[in-house]
């Protein structure tokens, strides 16, 4: 497995979603932007847990040679343990598995074993509860702050509560905890995020789709330090 330096937890870092990005043209749009790109963010939906169909593994593995950056993949799947390790082996650094499939402890436990670095994810009408007791076997939170499946979705404000939640029991228990938000992610939602206690953004159509990507991320990324 190529191993990549995650950096800090706690650092804000830059995600871009390719879901957003022209899939023929994949390799070059991500060359593109490199330069903004802390982590690259690799939305994988399998038709059952969303209701829409992305990529798998395949494209993992065609990206892999055209990056150095973190490859933090959002598996949007209902059986997420089925494909951990073809994930691994495609080039993912990260995995991030939703707690709304349930079996979260082993599939902790799966991710870590296969020596990735291991994300949960709660949609927005998932309490802080159903993450917390999971908080000191992760790495990484991820709070959806749009229902997945879709890119291109408003941001939801009202999750801002449970981002807050989260940094104040990662600050108090003093974890080594990235949170993620994931939708709707923009320079003027991300300092909403950031300043709730977010620190690593996703953002698919806020760069790809943007006229210039490279400055639409560097824009972000200014936007996200207030
Ligand atoms: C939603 C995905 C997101 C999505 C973000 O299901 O998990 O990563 O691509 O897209 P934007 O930034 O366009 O909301
Ligand atoms: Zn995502």
């Amino acid at each position: 497995m190529t191993t990549i330096d995650p950096g800090p937890p706690g650092a804000l870092r830059i995600a871009p979603s390719i879901l957003a990005a022209d899939f023929g043209e994949l390799a070059a749009r991500v060359h593109d932007i490199d330069a903004e790109t802390d982590w690259l963010h690799v939305d994988v939906m399998d038709g059952h847990f969303v209701p829409n169909v992305s990529i798998g593994p395949p494209v993992v593995r065609s990206l892999r040679p055209y990056s150095t950056r973190f490859f933090d993949c959002h598996l949007m799947m209902s059986e997420p343990g089925r494909y951990l390790e073809a994930f691994q082996k495609a080039g993912a650094n990260g995995c991030t598995v939703h707690v709304e499939v349930g079996g979260t402890a082993t599939l902790i436990k799966e991710a870590r074993a296969l020596g990735l670095r291991v994300g949960l994810a709660a949609n927005p009408d998932t309490p802080f509860d159903k993450v917390a007791p999971f908080l000191g076997d992760i790495d990484l939170l991820l709070l959806m702050t749009v229902f997945p499946g879709f890119g291109g979705q408003s941001f939801m404000a009202d999750v801002m509560p449970k981002v807050v939640s989260a940094r104040r029991e990662v600050d108090e228990q003093r974890l080594a905890l990235d949170i993620e938000v994931d939708g709707g992610i923009d320079v003027t939602t991300a300092p909403v995020a950031v300043r709730s206690g977010a620190n690593v953004l996703v953002a698919g159509s806020a760069i790809f789709a943007a006229p210039a990507p490279l400055e639409a991320a560097h824009a972000l990324r200014e936007s996200a330090r207030g």
